[in-house]
């Protein structure tokens, strides 16, 4: 679809990059040329992820354990990274969610998602864009969003209020930023099936329930995730900023949100589901200590 050397030598920092969506996303900028920063929390799977693209494409993987609700972790990473030469794209991916009825959230487990989704991707936009603005130059920036932020979804109501604050400063800051150069964008992905959301999301596997809500009837294909993003991040279409892009196979405009199915779902069902997503969460954490 594309030239191969669409991005050559952009320097492109994707948050979350070492697994799921952001992986996806930086294999496709890698394929095209890009250098790539890659940060999250976990060492072991960035990595396995840095080794394997910078192998398969020959371009240059830098990798950092980071966690988006530090901000002075934040603005000290960015700067490290400015310090050398500027960045040219940033993509934030980084989030965090689970699937439950509203009324059984901690205030903690409110913050866990607010504080990825809305702070952290505030700290790393804030810290980027400042420095672009600073050295008068361009850049593009990606929020990875859902399409709840156009319909509000049970069931990932801190998820839905944090997204939609973000598209509410994608726009905001297209206004404000349109004057140095800098545009800012989103993706607002549907279905597209990845190990970490997948575990939180739909823990028991209950894939049909979930489709027979997409019009085109199928998940999305990362091949169609990725080719957005890089014409989102390459020249060419600098006068689009400012927009959420649903790719979604029109699955939003049926109604009714992502989760609405899981109104059926008994007390027990949701008891199960929260051990599965636990054992998920407590696996990942083994894995960061
Ligand atoms: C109720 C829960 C819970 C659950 C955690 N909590 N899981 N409450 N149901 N299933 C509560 C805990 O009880 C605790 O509150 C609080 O949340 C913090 O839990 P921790 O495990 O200590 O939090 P932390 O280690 O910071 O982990 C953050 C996380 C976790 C968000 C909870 O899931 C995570 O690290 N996720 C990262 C990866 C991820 O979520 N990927 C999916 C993104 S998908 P108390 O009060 O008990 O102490 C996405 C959109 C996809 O964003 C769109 C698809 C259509």
């Amino acid at each position: 679809m594309f030239k191969k050397d669409l991005l050559k030598n952009k320097r492109i920092l994707i948050t979350g990059g070492g697994t799921g969506l952001g992986k996806e996303m930086a294999i496709h900028f890698a394929k095209h040329g890009a250098v790539l920063f890659i940060c999250g929390r976990r060492e072991n799977v960035l990595k396995e992820t840095a080794d394997e693209i910078s192998k398969k494409y020959s371009t240059k993987v830098n990798y950092q354990t980071l966690d988006i609700r530090a901000s002075k972790d934040v603005d000290d990473y960015v700067h490290s990274i400015f310090e050398e030469s500027p960045l040219d794209g940033l993509v934030n991916n980084a989030a965090g969610n689970f699937i439950s009825p509203t009324k059984d959230l901690s205030h903690k487990g409110f913050d866990a998602i607010a504080n990825i989704v809305f702070h952290g991707t505030f700290y790393m936009t804030h810290s980027v864009g400042k420095r672009w603005i600073e050295s008068s130059y361009k850049g593009s920036i990606i929020n990875i969003l859902t399409t709840w932020v156009w319909t509000g979804s049970p069931y990932v109501v801190p998820s839905a209020m944090s997204k939609s604050g973000i598209n509410a400063m994608t726009k905001s800051l297209a206004a404000e930023w349109g004057k140095y150069g800098i545009k800012v964008n989103g993706i607002a992905p549907g279905p597209f099936p990845t190990k970490g959301a997948w575990e939180r999301l739909n823990p028991e596997n209950n894939d049909g329930d979930m489709m027979s809500t997409v019009p085109l009837g199928r998940v999305g294909e990362m091949s169609e995730l990725q080719n957005l993003a890089t014409f989102l991040m390459a020249d060419g279409c600098d006068y689009l900023t400012g927009q959420t892009i649903g790719i979604d196979g029109a699955q939003y405009l049926t109604g009714g949100g992502t989760f609405s199915q899981l109104d059926k779902l008994s007390d027990e069902d949701w008891e199960n589901m929260r051990k599965l997503i636990r054992d998920a969460n407590n696996k990942d954490k083994a894995n960061r200590s």
